[in-house]
């Protein structure tokens, strides 16, 4: 009877081992998108393949500096979502890896010349353009009129009433920042970000940060995707979304595999899945209103339509590269962001 008992716990604890020593699947996953958004994608992904995920939420250009950082002893596999620029970065730093997904044949043109931008090092994964949006009650309560136009946000009555994320942590800013010197050359593009300081009153770290702010009555106006403004209005808050006049930059948001990562299986089958109709298709069930780069995955029909913003020529290898981005934002950095108020 002893002997019985205890030749079936050593075969229990044979068993047990042989279970821990099969690796369990896992894959630590950077995310530069919405949080509701990231959460969505860690628990469908969860759910669909057994695959445990490790999360993090962090902007674009905090992404980049963590994988830049990490570089000789990579802790993240994927880095899904945020800005275009910072991926393309990564790419030519030689931080990301290039893949050619089985799914590629699925994408609009757009995401397919972002992955060859950077020898398929990133690919993209949704666009949106940029814009503003206000808080209409703060607004009409102050008697201010409407911004329709960059040129609007310098005037003086919107002191200390516009926020806008700061572009070395946020995709959203530097795309704002790139927007301005595309639209007005750089000279003048830098004495309107000058003329905007003055204006600003915060800049925060993450990009949508700003319009959620103006949504809860914390700030009048908010220098943001303009999808991201309609999250706002969409979840009831007071906001009107503003395409400017001018003409406005975009994004392609966008995903790259860490090279070097711990994982390389797993984040294959992730960056498979993240390109089907299916996963881009639920965004919008998390008010994430961005365009999907997947043809036949559907956009809410409150997704602003590309098609009807003056967008300009946004060129996405010049400012993507290395040494603008980092001439750019140390330039900012120089000359805007410590000036006074
Ligand atoms: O919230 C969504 C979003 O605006 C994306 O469209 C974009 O890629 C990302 O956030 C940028 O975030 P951040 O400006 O914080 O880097």
């Amino acid at each position: 009877m002893l002997k019985t008992y205890f030749r079936t716990g050593a075969a229990v604890a044979l068993l047990i081992s042989g279970a821990a020593l099969a690796r369990a699947e896992s894959l630590t996953l950077y995310c530069s998108a919405d949080e509701a958004w990231c959460q969505q994608i860690k628990t469908t992904f969860e759910a669909e393949t057994g695959i445990t995920v490790d999360m993090t939420r962090k902007s674009s250009g905090e992404t980049y500096a963590q994988v830049r950082a990490e570089a000789s002893n990579p802790k993240g596999d994927v880095w899904w979502g945020g800005t275009g620029d910072p991926h393309l970065q990564a790419a030519e730093e030689g931080l990301t890896d290039e893949y050619l997904s089985p799914m590629r044949d699925e994408l609009h043109d757009w995401a397919i010349r972002q992955a060859e931008a950077a020898g398929n090092k990133t690919i993209g994964v949704y666009s949106g353009a940029l814009g503003f949006g206000y808080n209409k009650d703060l607004l009409a309560k102050n008697n201010m009129p409407e911004p329709k136009c960059w040129a609007d946000l310098t005037k003086p009555e919107y002191k200390g009433q516009i926020q806008m994320a700061n572009p070395n942590s946020s995709g959203t800013a530097y795309t704002m920042l790139a927007t301005i010197v595309q639209l007005m050359g750089e000279e003048q593009g830098f004495e309107y970000m000058k003329a905007l300081h003055k204006n600003i009153n915060q800049y925060t770290k993450s990009g949508s940060a700003p319009i959620k702010a103006a949504g809860l009555g914390e700030t009048t106006i908010g220098i943001v995707f303009m999808h991201d403004a309609v999250s706002q209005s969409a979840a009831g808050f007071p906001v009107v979304t503003v395409a400017p006049c001018e003409g406005t930059g975009y994004e392609i948001g966008s995903m790259s595999l860490i090279k070097g990562a711990r994982n390389p299986e797993e984040a294959k089958k992730f960056y498979d899945w993240a390109l089907t109709a299916d996963m881009q298709s639920r965004a919008k069930d998390v008010n994430s209103f961005q365009l999907p780069s997947n043809k036949a995955a559907e956009a809410s029909p409150l997704s602003p339509d590309l098609s009807t913003i003056k967008l300009i020529d946004y060129d996405f290898k010049k400012h993507g590269s290395s040494d603008e981005r980092k001439r750019l934002l140390q330039k900012w950095d120089a000359e805007v962001s410590t000036l006074p108020q």
